[in-house]
């Protein structure tokens, strides 16, 4: 009697996605521990010894640019993200955590490339049609140009793919699943097979694909880092829960700049588009100056905007003070807090020091430092700042605060929003054309910022 032939099998680390032909305790490619799970593999097919060329290679003038045409959704905060449109043919990925708006971004998008007379196929894998029909009524979307399906059958969307879509929204690619596979759905290989498969069908047909990403506070769960290096583009959908802003940023874009932010705020009514994200960032403008509040200005990608960084200094109830840090990474508060207190003269060590930007947005300028380090020394020594100054600069571990990137725009940002003062960096300063009604405070140390605030 003839026996099954065995299948064959791989192990896979979740994260990395790296494959080893046997169990090991630690993944030799990214060095993590016990994070290797057996799934099958399909055998490649035995490859082609004598190939006819079918691919030319060419010089760089010959090269058509046709294909790179983009196409614009008229959504303004969401094509600058892609720089200016998506490119037919490419596939983008839209990480984020769950809830935080990933599906009804997608869905808008589709409808306003629908009133453009773009065709879409959404194929949720989460959601009913009903329920995204509801949704839908509920932001007023008519969708006439976005087709839906409930589905997770990798051969079934690709076979419904056929039609002449010029959008594949997947959502999310963690619930697609090859019958190819005895794997679950959102495990590596499961991710790995089914987006390969969509990204080979949009880039010989120059539609565009969208996959979502889940992906949770403790790094990603299957998949998502895998997909980053098979797509053209990743977009991160970022906020925080308890807010209702959201910034679209782009991580990696093969056809457009990277680190381009887009801004919105969820209502119930959908995602709208905030084109001036100082209105919104800026909440006290106009109210009394408190201790512990201070105005900055920050810059992502292309733009520059205004916020609020607030910082509360407290006596510690613990042995250990703590530095709680929201809005801006906790070692970069640690290292402020240190230089405060080292180069400043300002004591903190029996102090618990809360920092946050207002608003809720996670930002990694490093020229809010000074505004975090002023904001901190405000706090603790019961000062009011000037809430008509904006404050600039990085902060370096011998006390030296260090130029920072895109001053003009940062300081026209101010001007606009009728702020009349400008603490910045001394290197800056030279050579700068500054906005009417604005006057520049240089500082090169963080005791010339304090004496400012004193
Ligand atoms: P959803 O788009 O489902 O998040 P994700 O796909 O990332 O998990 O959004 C979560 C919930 O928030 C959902 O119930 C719809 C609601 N929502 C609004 O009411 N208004 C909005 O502007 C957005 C973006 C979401
Ligand atoms: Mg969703």
């Amino acid at each position: 009697m003839k026996t099954a032939p065995k299948k064959k099998t791989a192990f896979f680390r979740t994260n990395c996605g790296s494959q080893h032909p046997r169990w090991q305790g630690q993944c030799r490619e990214c060095g993590a521990w016990n994070t290797l799970h057996e799934e099958a593999v399909v055998a490649p097919s035995p490859a082609r010894r004598h190939q006819t060329r079918t691919v030319e290679a060419r010089r760089i003038p010959e090269i058509s640019v046709e294909n790179c045409r983009r196409i614009s959704s008229g959504m303004e905060e969401f094509d600058r993200v892609l720089g200016g449109g998506a490119v037919p043919g490419s596939a983008l990925l839209v990480g984020g955590e769950p809830g935080i708006g990933k599906s009804s971004l997608l869905l808008q998008v589709a409808d306003v490339y629908g009133r453009r007379g773009y065709r879409s196929l959404y194929l949720s894998g989460e959601e009913s049609m009903e329920q995204i029909k509801a949704r839908a009524d509920r932001f007023g979307i008519a969708g006439d140009a976005v087709s839906v399906a409930n589905i997770t059958d990798l051969d079934e969307i690709v076979t419904l793919a056929q039609d002449d879509f010029q959008f594949i929204i997947i959502d999310s690619i963690q619930t697609v699943a090859s019958a190819a596979f005895d794997s679950p759905p959102g495990t590596v290989g499961q991710v790995r097979e089914s987006s390969s498969r969509l990204i080979e069908l949009v880039k010989q047909t120059g539609r565009i694909l969208f996959l979502v990403g889940h992906i949770t506070k403790d790094g990603l769960v299957a998949g998502p880092k895998v997909l980053e290096h098979m797509v053209d583009t990743v977009l991160y959908f970022e906020g925080d829960r308890y807010h209702l802003f959201r910034i679209l940023r782009s991580q990696k874009n093969r056809f457009g700049p990277t680190g381009e932010i887009g801004v919105f705020e969820m209502t119930g009514g959908g995602l709208i588009e905030i084109k001036n994200p100082s209105q919104i960032f800026m909440t006290s403008t106009g109210s009394e100056p408190s201790p512990g509040r201070v105005i900055s200005a920050a810059s992502e990608g292309s733009r520059s905007f205004l916020v609020e960084v607030e910082a509360l200094v407290t006596t510690s109830p613990y042995g250990t003070p703590q530095r709680v840090a929201s809005g801006i990474d906790g070692k970069r508060l640690a290292i402020i807090s240190a230089v405060l207190e080292k180069r400043g003269g300002v004591m903190l060590g029996g102090n618990d020091i809360f920092v946050n930007i207002a608003g809720g947005i996670q930002l990694d300028d490093t020229a809010l430092d000074l505004a975090f380090l002023t904001a901190a020394a405000s706090s603790k020594l019961n000062i009011a700042v000037d809430g008509g100054m904006m404050v600039v600069g990085e902060v370096g571990l011998s006390g030296d605060i260090r130029g920072v990137a895109q001053i003009d725009r940062r300081l026209a940002e101010a001007a606009k929003l009728g702020l009349k003062r400008a603490m910045i960096p001394k290197t800056n300063a030279s050579g700068l054309t500054v906005p009417s009604g604005i006057e520049i405070i240089p500082v090169s140390t963080v005791n010339q910022a304090l004496q400012v605030i004193r």
